[in-house]
């Protein structure tokens, strides 16, 4: 039976081939430096259900990430589908509960999402996504603080301004460029101004006579787009974001870039993106203002401003090995208890189980094994020490560093393992 296409198996390290396998301990290490740094910034830690119900994906989050959907109908009719992002249960998460808490929240959660894409490099059918989320303020302070955020997740793993960048944009910029190319022509759609937006968001990856052509068809010229982007003009907004992050030092990471408008439909005000410096990967990272989402959401009960990002472990996974970021990962294994004498077997089991309940991580022969057999075992799981029973009331110990040997009393084997 082979697994789904899209889908990733995780092994412990050494992994079983050096290209195809995905390590769960470089997983584990991501996740453990996504939780140290949110928590650094007082961000704290949420989950909701994988399964959502179709409808609070399909009017809020846009057609792109709809045709992506993994949905079916459960067996109570229900239409459902695994959730492709965490921002719209968020918001209902929020919505529902905010009298709770105190404003500004600032949450964080790190779900598997899934979604029915071509797989690609950088791209599977389902990732994990570090997601980091600010709710109930509308100053740009906040968005400058999630930048910072993002800015430090990355910088944990070692990462540099040489590795990677922030562009910075606002939807609020493109919606003024959108009115005045309208001024004079006839009124638009409102879903003019969405197509308009969805064909800057594809400018990158698309042939430029076929985005002449879409936007010709909306009243624009490429060429007009183009000078826009090019003259790369902060709005005030984005310039006081840009001031609080050179307050603090990270003024380098960050440049403005109109390229990004970002696809998700919920964006309404700054939006922002990751990219590794030399422009090979897929975007590491993606965020910006959803300051109606919690409306949207919720039926018009609760409405409050909102912000985040969503980073994602694939290109993050990509980026780290390319650059040689990843620590090497190793099995801890402190003690080895050697049972060398088969009439010693209870007593020696005694000393694993105090051993572990002093919080060593201990190994043994399950079964009856030669000495040399065992020791070998204990040299490749690289343990600091080993430790002999050789009577009820002693143990030897070796130090494998040192070589040094001393025999103590059973009881006091755990104060010579430092
Ligand atoms: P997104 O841009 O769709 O945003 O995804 C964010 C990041 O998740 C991407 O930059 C990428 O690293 C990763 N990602 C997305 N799809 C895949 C995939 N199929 N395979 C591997 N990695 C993927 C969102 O999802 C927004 N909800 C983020 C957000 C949170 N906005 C505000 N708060």
């Amino acid at each position: 039976m082979e697994r789904l296409p899209g889908f990733r198996d995780f092994y412990p390290e050494p992994l079983p081939s050096r290209d195809a396998g995905w390590s769960f301990d470089a997983r584990q290490y991501v996740f453990d430096k996504w939780r140290e740094t949110a928590r650094r910034y007082g961000f704290r830690e949420y989950d909701g259900p994988p399964l959502e119900s179709l409808e609070l994906f399909t009017t809020k989050s846009g057609d792109e990430i709809v045709g992506q959907l993994y949905n079916f109908t459960d067996k109570g009719d229900r239409a459902v589908a695994l959730r492709p992002e965490m921002t719209p249960t968020l918001a209902r998460m929020a919505a529902a509960h905010e009298r709770n808490y105190k404003k500004p929240l600032k949450w964080f959660a790190v779900p598997q999402l899934f979604r029915y894409e071509r797989q690609q490099k950088g791209r599977l059918r389902e990732h994990f996504q570090f997601n980091a989320d600010l709710i109930g303020e509308t100053d740009p302070a906040a968005d400058a603080e999630l930048i910072a955020l993002l800015i430090d997740t990355l910088r944990s793993f070692g990462l540099t301004e040489q590795d990677f960048v922030i562009r910075l944009s606002s939807r609020n910029a493109w919606h003024d460029f959108y009115q005045q190319g309208r001024e004079g022509v006839s009124p638009s759609q409102k879903s003019d101004e969405y197509n308009f937006f969805q064909t800057i968001d594809k400018l990158e990856r698309t042939a430029p006579e076929e985005s002449e052509q879409k936007l010709a068809a909306l009243g624009f010229s490429l060429a007009g787009v183009n000078r826009f982007i090019e003259s790369g003009k902060p709005t005030a907004e984005l310039q006081s974001i840009l001031n609080n992050l050179a307050a603090r030092g990270l003024h380098n990471f960050v440049k403005v870039d109109y390229h990004v408008i970002r696809g998700l439909a919920y964006y309404t005000g700054v939006v922002f993106e990751a990219f590794d410096a030399k422009g090979e990967f897929r975007a590491i990272a993606g965020g910006g203002r959803y300051d109606n989402l919690v409306k949207l959401v919720s039926g018009g009960k609760v409405d409050l401003p909102a912000l985040g990002f969503g980073m994602g472990d694939v290109v993050l996974l990509e980026l780290l090995k390319a650059r040689g970021r990843l620590p090497k990962f190793d099995a801890v294994t402190d003690v080895f208890v050697l049972i060398e004498d088969e009439q010693l077997r209870s007593q020696s089991l005694k000393l694993v189980h105090e051993l572990r309940a002093a919080d060593f991580a201990v190994e043994y022969p399950l079964t009856p094994a030669r000495p040399d057999k065992q020791f070998k075992r204990a040299q490749e799981l690289k343990v600091g020490f080993t430790a002999r029973v050789e009577s009820d009331a002693y143990v030897r110990i070796r130090n494998l560093k040192t070589r040094e040997e001393i025999v103590a009393g059973f009881a006091d084997v755990a104060n010579h393992l430092g």
